[in-house]
């Protein structure tokens, strides 16, 4: 069986054989994997800067957007049968018997560390051929979102955010009920940073939403990811287009900046300009490249002085997946054309090693173990 593997110590990332996975328990599910998203965190794993591969195992089978199809279930399974479609979620539990997040099902929330992530942390992930799991990370993806589907766990990430902040949001109880229901009712507004897969598809939620949204990012514009913002009812930004006064003019009065870029100055610059009593999520993990200057003087004062609130947010929980899986549906009918056009194009796993290396172009490059299902060119 073919897959696709990290091997840290000779600092390879190769095409491999390896042995297909056996259903062993009784709730396994069986997996023939059909799409596998590559993302940013997949590249910093193929340039060793992160990842750990299973205990006793030179190497890591990378892959954790992954969308597949049942071909084989265990005999206590009742939730998914063969042929279905299906989405694994990444993060498992760790086994300390006082996390209480990961004992109450949120792994997400971990306290230990000592978590692991399929395709990332101590866990093979999907990027080969089969895969085996329990029944209880596979979420069900109904037939018709087989094209874009792949897209669901990029969005788990908005989806918690907005679990997140919704939650948040009942500190301001003169707004929590506008905002709860429809943000348009309150012209609420956002700034997502970055116009990549988790950008656009934050954009997405929180156009759904009904915040007025603008995507601020760096390639100017027309660009892929500027066309896909305009279409879906957003404004692009180009950032270094925009002079600091109008920047304050532009996002001075913005109640929740999403940031999917990993660029702490460009975050840290944003901070500045949040509005009081706003929301700053980030969901970007960035590179250790060394310490940069801010203004710490300055954050710390608007943070207390404007009631401001700046929250972490990484992986999701199972609600999430099960909402984002409702959400790819809605943006499909919604704006079919730009969601399908976040793929940019589906490669054979032959291709992985070169995309994963390389500079890869284009939005969300997604690894096809489908032939029929390929296309080496934009769709
Ligand atoms: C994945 C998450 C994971 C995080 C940290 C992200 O790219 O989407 O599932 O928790 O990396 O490893």
């Amino acid at each position: 069986m073919k897959a696709v593997a990290v091997f840290p110590h000779t600092r390879e990332v190769k095409f491999i054989e390896q042995e297909a996975p056996r259903v062993t328990e009784p709730d396994h599910v069986k997996v023939r994997v059909l799409e596998v998203g590559i993302c940013g965190t997949d590249k910093e794993i193929c340039s060793f800067e992160y990842g750990t591969p299973p205990e006793g195992s030179d190497c890591l089978v990378i892959g954790h957007e992954a969308l597949g199809e049942v071909i084989e279930v265990g005999p206590a399974v009742n939730k998914v049968k063969v042929g279905d479609l299906v989405e694994p979620t990444v993060r498992r539990h760790c086994s300390h018997p006082a996390c209480n997040p990961c004992r109450a099902g949120y792994p997400d929330f971990c306290t230990t560390g000592d978590y692991t992530e399929r395709g990332i942390k101590g866990l093979h992930g999907f990027m080969t051929e089969q895969v085996v799991d329990h029944e209880r990370y596979l979420h069900v993806v109904p037939p018709e979102l087989r094209n874009v589907g792949v897209l669901t766990e990029p969005l788990t990430i908005a989806e918690k955010a907005g679990t997140q902040v919704r939650h948040i949001l009942d500190r301001l109880p003169w707004l929590a009920h506008y905002l709860q229901e429809q943000a348009m009712q309150h012209n609420a507004t956002a700034v997502v940073l970055g116009a990549g897969p988790v950008g656009l598809l934050g954009a997405m939620k929180l156009l759904q939403t009904g915040f007025e949204t603008c995507v601020y990012a760096l390639p100017p514009a027309p660009n892929p990811g500027s066309d896909i913002v305009e279409a879906i009812g957003g404004t692009y930004y180009s950032q270094g287009r925009i002079p600091p006064e109008t920047q304050q003019e532009l996002f001075g009065h913005i109640h929740l900046i999403y940031e999917a870029t990993g660029v702490s100055s460009l975050a840290f610059e944003m901070l500045n300009l949040l509005a009081p009593n706003s929301i700053f999520v980030m969901t970007g993990v960035p590179s250790l490249k060394g310490a940069i200057e801010v203004d710490a003087d300055l954050l710390m004062r608007n943070i207390v002085l404007k009631n401001q609130l700046v929250l972490g947010t990484v992986n999701a929980s199972a609600e999430d997946f099960d909402t984002a899986i409702k959400d790819i549906g809605i943006f499909r009918q919604r704006w079919p054309h730009a969601l399908q056009a976040i793929i940019t194009s589906r490669v054979a796993p032959e291709d992985a090693p070169d995309l994963l290396l390389g500079k890869s172009s284009g939005i969300k490059n997604v690894i096809s173990f489908d032939t029929s299902a390929r296309t080496t060119h934009r769709e």
